[in-house]
C-alpha cells in the first residue's frame, strides 16, 4: 500500500536524529504532529475507520498502526464466502469491482470442501500469499489460520444471513439444484416433495439439530475454522474462537438482511477493494441464484428450529452489531463532512465520490 512506504520512509529518520541540536528534534516532532493532525482532518469519508475494527481498517494515517500493518496483509481479501447469503451476487459485484479498482479476483469452483485437511489449507496459503498483489479469493472453506503456516492473514470478510431463513433456503435450494441435473440420478420423489415444515415437525434428521452432534452446514464452522469442534453444536468453544476470529481477522461481516448497511460499510473500510460497491451493487439488476420454488414457512416452526440453534444466533446477533457500529460511525464521520460541505444525505456524499 502507497501509504505504508511512506510511514516507514518517515520514521526511520526519527532515530538517527537524537545527536541533532534539540531545536531540530523538535521541529520534527512538531513536523510530525501537524502532519497527522493535518490527515486525520483530510481523510475523505471512505477512508473512515471505526475505533473497534482493529484489523482490516484502513491504516490510521498516524504511526500507532504499524503493528496492525505488519500482522494483516493488506493487499489480499480473502471471502470464504457462507453459502445461501447472497454469495453468487456478491461475487459478481466483486468482478466489476476488480476491474474498476485495479485488482485481481480469483473465483474458486470448488463448492463441497469446506472443512480441509492441512495439506490443502497449506496449497491454498501458498496460492494467496503467491499471488502478485492486489489481488482477492473466494471460495467455500472455512476459516483458515495463515498464522499456523508462517503467513501473514489476508484480510477476511464474510456476509452471514439470519440462521434459519439460511437453514430454509439451503433447503428448497438442495431440491431445486436436484430437479434441474439431468445427469444425476434422481432423488426419490418423496425427498424432492418434501415439506419443510414436515420436515421439522416429524422430526426428520435433515432438519434436526442435536447438541453434541457435528454440523457442517451452519454458519460458525465458516468463522471458528478446521479445527473437528468447530462442528460442534452449540459448542461453547467454538462459538468464543470464531467470535474471537472475526474480532481479529475480519475486516467486515455483513449480512443478508442489512445488505445496503454492508455494501457502505464494505467500501467506508475497505476502499482500494469496493470503493463503488453500493452502486455497482444496485445496478447489477435481478439476483442470481434466487429460488422461486421457496415455500412459506409458519413462524412457529422457524421457531421449533430456533431454539436449537443458540450458537448460531448468538454468532448472527455479535456479527450484526458489530455491523450496526461500523455503520454508525460511518454515519458519524459523513454528518461532520456533510457539516464541512453542507451536503444534505450519506447517499448523496457517497454519490459525489
Ligand atoms: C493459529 O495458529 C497459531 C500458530 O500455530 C496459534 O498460535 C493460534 O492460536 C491459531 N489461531 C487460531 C484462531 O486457531
Ligand atoms: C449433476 O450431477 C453430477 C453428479 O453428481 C455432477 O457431476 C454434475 O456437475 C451435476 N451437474 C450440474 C449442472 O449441477
Ligand atoms: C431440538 O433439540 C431437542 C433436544 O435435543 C430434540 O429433541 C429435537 O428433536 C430438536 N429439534 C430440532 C428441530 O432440531
Ligand atoms: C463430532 O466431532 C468430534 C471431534 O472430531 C468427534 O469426537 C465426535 O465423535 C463427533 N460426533 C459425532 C456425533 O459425529
Ligand atoms: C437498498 O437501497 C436501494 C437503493 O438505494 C433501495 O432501493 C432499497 O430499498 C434498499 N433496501 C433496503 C432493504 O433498505
Amino acid at each position: 500500500m502507497k501509504y505504508s512506504s511512506v510511514l516507514v520512509e518517515e520514521l526511520k529518520p526519527v532515530r538517527s536524529f537524537r545527536f541533532f541540536p534539540r531545536c531540530i528534534v523538535l521541529t520534527f516532532i512538531a513536523g510530525i504532529v501537524f502532519y497527522c493532525a493535518y490527515s486525520v482532518i483530510q481523510v475523505p469519508v471512505n477512508e473512515i475507520t471505526s475505533g473497534r475494527l482493529q484489523s482490516g481498517s484502513v491504516p490510521c494515517d498516524c504511526p500507532y498502526d504499524i503493528s496492525e500493518l505488519e500482522s494483516i496483509d493488506r493487499q489480499r481479501l480473502f471471502y470464504n464466502r457462507v453459502p445461501k447469503c447472497g454469495s453468487t451476487t456478491l461475487i459478481t459485484l466483486i468482478r466489476k469491482l476488480a476491474v474498476k479498482n485495479n485488482y485481481i479476483h480469483f473465483n474458486s469452483k470448488i463448492y463441497d470442501k469446506k472443512n480441509v485437511d492441512e495439506e490443502e489449507q497449506r496449497r491454498i496459503v501458498r496460492q494467496v500469499k503467491s499471488t502478485p498483489s492486489p489481488c482477492s479469493f473466494d471460495r467455500h472453506v472455512f476459516f483458515i489460520n495463515f498464522t499456523k503456516f508462517g503467513e501473514s492473514p489476508p484480510i477476511f470478510i464474510n456476509i452471514i444471513r439470519e440462521p434459519v431463513e439460511r437453514i430454509i433456503s439451503s433447503f428448497f435450494y438442495r431440491r431445486m439444484v436436484a430437479r434441474q441435473n439431468k445427469t444425476k440420478v434422481k432423488p426419490s420423489a418423496y425427498w424432492l416433495n418434501k415439506k419443510f415444515e414436515h420436515c421439522v415437525l416429524t422430526p426428520d434428521p435433515e432438519c434436526t439439530f442435536l447438541e453434541g452432534h457435528n454440523y457442517s452446514v451452519l454458519q460458525l464452522p465458516y468463522f471458528c475454522g478446521q479445527e473437528p469442534e468447530c462442528q460442534l453444536l452449540n459448542d461453547i468453544g467454538a462459538l468464543q474462537k470464531a467470535k474471537q476470529n472475526i474480532e481479529k481477522y475480519y475486516a467486515v461481516v455483513g449480512t443478508l438482511e442489512d445488505m445496503n448497511m454492508t455494501l457502505q460499510v464494505l467500501e467506508a473500510v475497505l476502499p482500494h477493494f469496493f470503493r463503488g460497491a453500493y452502486h455497482v451493487y444496485h445496478n447489477l439488476g435481478v439476483h442470481r441464484n434466487q429460488n422461486l420454488h421457496k415455500e412459506q414457512v409458519k413462524e412457529e416452526v422457524k421457531e421449533v428450529l430456533r431454539a436449537n440453534l443458540t450458537a448460531e444466533y448468538e454468532l448472527y446477533y455479535f456479527v450484526q452489531q458489530k455491523l450496526y457500529q461500523q455503520y454508525q460511525t460511518l454515519v458519524e464521520e459523513t454528518q461532520k463532512k456533510q457539516y464541512k460541505f453542507a451536503f444534505t444525505s450519506l447517499d448523496q456524499l457517497l454519490d459525489y465520490r
